[in-house]
């Protein structure tokens, strides 16, 4: 695991979208993770503007987001679909048809969640996967539970997500109680992870995630197994 500080978060979203530049120039049909919330926001306003300069191009990469809340409609604002339409889609020069995120409206979300799965390992795996955490270790909406949950399933959110998350709702009781999220076998098999972690309240999650025993009561610590991870955590 590699592990890199940085004094702002301007420097650490730079940096994170240099690990893509290289990414592409490598493999421009790259199969991308991809995460919301508010972390990889300046990452992924670096990659829209080199986009727009030319320096990179996302037009043959196929991507994968991470999770999505049950019951809100892809048009709601408040969904994982249009976050990803409003930060990153629709600056850039990704095809629609190669976007993918988990399912979490219509239909069944376990069966839904399989296809999610055969999708992504027919697609040949994930080629970067990028990665926030939550105050509790999460990664995706895999929550601290007693086992590791291998495929894409539904969650029931823990207290201290939906409280972390409401600050994105006008009431705490518009936040959705469970998601759809990747199970640990689509993130693990990544063949790069990267994690970006800013802000002071994070440091302690930081620290357990990267240094702390290997344990599903905090999953990111899972990553510790993996041969390619970068961390990335700014103080600000
Ligand atoms: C989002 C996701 C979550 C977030 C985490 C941190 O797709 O999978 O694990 O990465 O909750 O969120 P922020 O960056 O808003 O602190």
């Amino acid at each position: 695991m590699k592990i890199v500080t940085f004094d702002t978060y301007e420097e650490m979203s730079s940096y994170a979208a240099d690990i893509y530049e290289q990414q592409l120039k490598d493999k421009p049909d790259s199969v991308l993770g991809l995460a919301t919330g508010s972390t990889p926001i300046g990452l992924y306003k670096e990659l829209i503007k080199r986009n727009s300069q030319g320096r990179i191009s996302f037009k043959d990469c196929i991507t994968y987001n991470l999770d999505e809340y049950c019951g809100i409609s892809p048009e709601n604002e408040q969904s994982y679909k249009y976050f990803m339409n409003h930060n990153l889609f629709d600056y850039t020069d990704f095809k629609k048809e190669n976007l993918h995120i988990p399912n979490a409206y219509d239909g069944n979300y376990e069966q839904a969640g399989r296809q999610y799965d055969a999708q992504i390992a027919a697609s040949g795996g994930i080629d970067l996967q990028l990665l926030g955490i939550g105050l509790n270790g999460h990664i995706g909406f895999n929550e601290p539970a007693d086992f590791f949950t291998k495929e894409t399933h539904v969650v029931n959110l823990t207290e201290n997500t939906i409280e972390a998350n409401s600050r994105f709702f006008d009431d705490i009781k518009d936040v959705p109680t469970k998601a759809v999220t990747m199970g640990m076998y689509s993130i693990m098999t990544a063949k790069k992870i990267l994690m970006v972690i800013n802000g002071e309240k994070k440091y302690n999650i930081f620290k357990e995630a990267t240094e702390g025993k290997i344990t599903p009561s905090c999953p990111a610590t899972i990553l510790q197994l993996h041969p390619d991870v970068i961390v990335l955590y700014s103080k600000i």
